[in-house]
């Protein structure tokens, strides 16, 4: 059996609405994902027993330490699960090549995990009549983590749910991004505790969250101007109170001339929107210069999901 590898991209939110908090513990959600072009790859190898290396990917500097090696790894998860559905022994050493920042707000362990699922069903299921399609991918996905089933699709799609139910967004052109890291990431949990903890503080209903109509329209039109007016993320507040630091990066990026600004995800990582690629890559070397930022990483999206290389 030789290697496989999987390339796969991180996401950003462009639209994340939160709903109010479910009795299991999750959030309804109306989450719009767009996969940009920052890829981990992960490689699996058939080995004696279930193996992890973690490293940065050639050229990129994001921070691996504190990525788990062991199961507190989504990715030897999923490889646990692809083997506990397909019968065999999970005999498999996965070597994870880190660009996407790690507890970025970008899904990154997600994607790992995605890529993780892809390359062991590929390595352990019969090209013939394989046991496992895409749809079955998909749903072992989505007992990983909400944000693994769209790791596999790519694109731009709506999650509803707590974000695994997928729909494709339509969707024109190509969008050019730049996003700023900061040092040290934010926990998931942390960030949604920390938005039902401001809700409940100011009072009121949490209304039922629904997809921006000029978000849509805008994807669908491949507007970026009006794209960027219509990013929005309910997480910002709770991210913003749990790391005050970032309100200097999204201020920089709008004066710097970034059409959109917005907190990816559950943070800290903050993304920029721009009106072409030249424009990206000036608005990188602006934001470094400003000294806002970690890093600064120029990318596009949408771009495809996990897929075999
Ligand atoms: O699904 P996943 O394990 O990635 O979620 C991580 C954490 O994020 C959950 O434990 C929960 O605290 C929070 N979450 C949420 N509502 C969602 C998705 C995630 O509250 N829809």
């Amino acid at each position: 059996m030789k290697p496989v590898s999987v390339r796969v991209p991180a996401k950003v939110n462009l639209q994340l609405g939160v709903g109010p908090l479910r009795d299991d513990g999750y959030h309804d959600l109306v989450n719009v994902f767009h996969a940009v072009s920052l890829f981990d790859e992960v490689t699996a190898e058939p080995a004696d027993a279930l193996r992890i290396a973690v490293e940065a990917a050639p050229g990129s500097r994001v921070a691996i330490d504190g990525v788990p090696t062991d199961d507190g790894n989504l990715a030897a998860r999923a490889a646990r699960l692809v083997a506990e559905r397909l019968g065999v022994r999970p005999g498999v050493a996965l070597r994870i090549r880190k660009a996407i920042p790690v507890a970025g707000g970008m899904a990154g362990g997600s994607a790992d995990a995605a890529a993780a699922l892809l390359a062991c069903a590929r390595l352990w299921d019969d090209p013939a009549a394989p046991v496992l399609a895409q749809s079955d991918l998909l749903e072992l996905g989505a007992a990983l983590g909400s944000d693994v089933p769209f790791a596999l699709l790519g694109g731009t799609a709506v999650g509803t749910g707590r974000g695994e139910r997928l729909a494709p967004a339509a969707a024109r052109g190509t969008f050019h991004w730049v996003f700023a890291t900061a040092d040290g990431g934010l926990s998931t949990p942390a960030v949604y505790a920390e938005c039902d903890r401001l809700r409940a503080e100011r009072g009121g209903d949490v209304p039922w969250p629904e997809a921006s109509a000029e978000l849509m329209a805008a994807l669908a039109a491949g507007d970026a101007k009006a794209l960027g007016a219509a990013l929005t993320n309910d997480l910002q507040p709770a991210a913003l109170a749990l790391r005050p630091s970032l309100r200097a990066a999204l201020d920089a990026g709008r004066a710097l001339g970034a059409i959109g600004a917005l907190v990816s995800g559950s943070g800290p990582t903050c993304a920029f929107l721009a009106e072409t690629a030249e424009h990206a890559a000036d608005l990188a070397g602006a934001l470094d210069r400003a000294g806002v930022a970690a890093q600064t990483l120029a990318a596009y999206g949408p771009v495809p999901g996990a897929t075999v290389i």
